[in-house]
């Protein structure tokens, strides 16, 4: 695909971590409506992806794939014309493998007929999961074969590869068309794995993507999976206001795709205010793509950590996130040498949920993010 689609990490919503397979084309369209309407188009939110679960159980006579015709009972393309006319773009999903995860049709051997009904569809980007038997194929050449049949169709769609960091994709995505390519297995609304509640939580998954730094920058990007950020759901505990800013700086900071995950057709204000943070927005899609580094970490008595990381930006600034484990008010202290900037100068540091400015002194020169 179009590397330059991709300077900067991709922004937009997914059906998956709030609606399972409770999907329809009604969902897909308000969404679409939705994010026209509170503000996150203009903020750089673009796609808007179905997940698993839209199609049909068999494919056709002519072995094509096709949508559930109850859920999208006028087709892909139909949806796809009305995202294209919001200014938006679609996403959908696929495994390579027999099946989907859900034990839908999936597109090993058939990844050219796929590629080429997405095309038509007028898909602009394809999640691409590791569901199904593989017949002993590597992930590298299931993934390479998809990558190539995009490519062979006329249509820019974007490759994201969610083999959930299995086969260290970091080393091959790129080379294999990969965009952006999971890092973690699925994120659920926990801040920490814990109550015995399946999946990892966002301080799991910081964990796990932390060391991968060298392998994100424009047109490929390390994925510790979408937002959960507003996500609600009946068998875990809400993420408090404080944890889903946690989430989302360090997300931003860590130059990670920004996918909603929860019902922005009905979010709370703070929701809203969080995913629609104009300034962390900035920071995420700053054109350098760096992901951010830890440079500091201590553990308190509490056996957890309070750690400092740096993202350096295109035009010398540093945004700085300082990440309290623990439930307790902290002081975390880091130095214009330590974020790696000239310590003889002065800087400005700005909280970016706030938008307070400490001034060491004259110069402006640094830019500060707390979560
Ligand atoms: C596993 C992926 O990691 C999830 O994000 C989601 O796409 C499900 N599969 C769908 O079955």
């Amino acid at each position: 695909s179009d590397r330059t689609l991709v300077d900067t990490p991709p922004m937009g919503w997914n059906s998956w971590n709030t609606f399972y397979c409770d999907i329809d084309a009604g969902l897909i369209k308000d969404t679409a409506d939705a994010m026209v309407e509170n503000g996150m188009k203009e903020v750089g939110y673009e796609y808007i992806c179905i997940d698993d679960c839209w199609m049909a159980s068999e494919r056709d006579v002519n072995g094509n794939l096709q949508p559930d015709p109850e859920t999208f009972p006028n087709g892909i393309d139909a949806v796809a014309d009305y995202v294209h006319k919001r200014g938006l773009k679609l996403g959908i999903y696929q495994s390579a493998g027999t099946t989907t995860c859900e034990g839908l049709p999936g597109s090993l051997g058939y990844e050219e007929k796929d590629a080429q009904s997405f095309a038509d569809w007028g898909v602009d980007y394809l999640k691409y999961d590791n569901c199904g038997e593989h017949y002993g194929l590597s992930a590298i050449e299931r993934y390479t074969r998809m990558h190539k049949a995009l490519e062979a169709t006329d249509r820019d769609i974007l490759l994201s590869i969610c083999e959930w960091g299995d086969n260290d994709p970091w080393m091959w995505a790129p080379e294999a068309g990969g965009n952006l390519w999971r890092t973690t297995g699925d994120i659920k609304p926990l801040w920490s794995a814990k109550e015995n509640l399946w999946g990892n939580g966002i301080i799991d998954i910081i964990d796990q993507n932390e060391p991968l730094a060298e392998y994100a920058g424009p047109g490929h990007w390390n994925d510790p999976d979408m937002l959960v950020v507003g996500v609600d759901l009946p068998e875990y505990p809400n993420l408090t206001e404080a944890e889903d800013r946690t989430h989302f700086g360090m997300w931003a900071m860590m130059a990670a795709p920004l996918i909603a995950g929860n019902d922005i057709r009905n979010m709370s204000e703070e929701t809203r205010n969080i995913l629609t943070n104009y300034e962390l927005i900035e920071i995420n899609q700053d054109p350098a793509g760096n992901q951010a580094i830890r440079i500091q970490r201590t553990t308190g008595q509490d056996g957890l950590s309070r750690s400092v990381w740096a993202k350096k930006l295109a035009n010398g600034d540093r945004a700085v996130g300082l990440l309290n484990r623990s439930d307790r008010r902290t002081t975390i202290t880091t130095s214009a040498q330590e974020v790696g900037l000239d310590e003889a100068s002065c800087y400005v540091a700005r909280n970016l949920w706030n938008g307070t400015n400490w001034q060491t002194a004259g110069l402006i020169g640094a830019t500060a993010l707390s979560s």
